[in-house]
């Protein structure tokens, strides 16, 4: 398919069939690593979609494909229903690089040092709305008032070791509400924050995403917080999207067994805990994958056919999608 879905409640991002192989070793023969698989998915205005997974599992490769920091080796990337990849191969437009933004997990390392937090802000306003003068200054003050940050004007003066983890996220947040996006990608956006402030920074982003109309992809290893503030919920593993429906349904109703060995790891999902996923022994096998369902080697519930086929993704019930051979019939 190469049409885009239309219509009024048509997705804002919408992704098909996404691939992703990386080379590693180098060498004369380097080895290939699937990193993602067969990705789908869509996000609608003011949705939330929560990506959980355990380390390596692609999460991050998603968001840069999205971010257009990685080029995928399969698959297409419709923004407001047009065929970005192929109507932008080499390089995103100003346009699309300020309506789909990144939000990185070190706020420290996303800042530079050396400047302060009015310069952060002043370069994409500069860039992408052309502001000076007063303006400029009036647009910095209003985005810090915005994420929490007052008096704005002392902090648009600060530098950032002057900050605290917290308070320099919210400088981060500012900065990609700067060029009034439509989309945040949240990659792990709390996860280097103290426990006691992540719940406020969370806070924030759901009330920016009201107020501005904002659609988030928000990634975590906790399913906690994924819960949160997650419309729906997708599972990876493996670079595979192995489950997906409404948050509340799959806390509730877990079909996948990855899904349910995720959960049980967690004595109670409805309290946000961060915890590292996939304590359970056995990585993936991402450098020549075997043959079958990547969980396979860990599956409580595994038949034979997993071990030989891929399973394809099935609806079982509205909005709920699993990919495992329990559910294909
Ligand atoms: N530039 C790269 N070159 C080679 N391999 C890569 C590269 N980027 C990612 N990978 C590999 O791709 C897989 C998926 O990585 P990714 O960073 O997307 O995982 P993740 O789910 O974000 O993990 P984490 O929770 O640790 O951030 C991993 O096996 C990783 O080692
Ligand atoms: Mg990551």
């Amino acid at each position: 398919m190469t049409q885009a879905s239309v219509g009024a409640d048509a997705p804002i991002l919408e992704v098909r069939g996404l691939g992703k192989y990386f080379s590693v070793g180098g060498g004369f023969k380097p080895k290939r690593l699937r990193a993602l698989n067969d990705v789908s998915f869509s996000l609608r205005a003011r949705e939330v979609i929560a990506l959980v997974g355990e380390s390596g599992s692609g999460k991050s490769t998603v968001a840069k494909i999205l971010a257009r920091l990685e080029q995928p080796t399969t698959g297409q990337v419709f923004f407001q229903g047009r065929d970005i990849l192929a109507a932008e191969p080499r390089r995103a437009s100003l346009r699309y690089r300020s309506k789909v933004q990144m939000i990185f997990q070190d706020p420290f390392g996303s800042l530079n040092p050396l400047h302060r937090v009015r310069y952060h802000l002043a370069r994409p306003l500069a860039r992408h709305h052309r502001l000076a003068g007063a303006e400029l200054e009036a647009r910095i003050l209003s985005l810090l008032k915005a994420v929490g940050l007052t008096p704005p004007a002392e902090f648009a003066s600060k530098l950032p070791h002057q900050m605290s983890g917290g308070q320099r996220q919210r400088v981060a947040i500012a900065r990609a509400l700067a060029v009034e996006p439509a989309v945040i990608l949240a990659d792990e956006p709390i996860s280097m924050l103290d426990v006691s402030i992540r719940m406020g920074v969370l806070n924030l982003m759901l009330k920016l995403k009201e107020e501005r109309d904002l659609a988030y992809l928000y990634i975590t290893h906790d399913i906690g917080s994924a819960r949160y503030v997650g419309d729906t919920i997708m599972v990876m593993y493996a670079g595979h999207i192995v489950e997906s429906a409404p948050s509340d349904r799959l806390i509730e109703s877990p079909a996948h067994p990855y899904t349910e060995l995720l959960l049980a790891a967690v004595p109670d999902p409805t309290v946000s805990k961060p915890k590292p996923l996939g304590a359970k022994s056995g990585a993936p096998q991402l450098i020549d994958p075997p043959r079958g369902c990547a969980f396979a080697e860990r599956c409580p519930k595994v038949m034979a056919i997993c071990k030989k086929e891929d399973p394809a993704s099935a609806e079982i019930a509205a909005s709920h999608h699993v990919r495992c051979h329990l559910y294909n019939e």
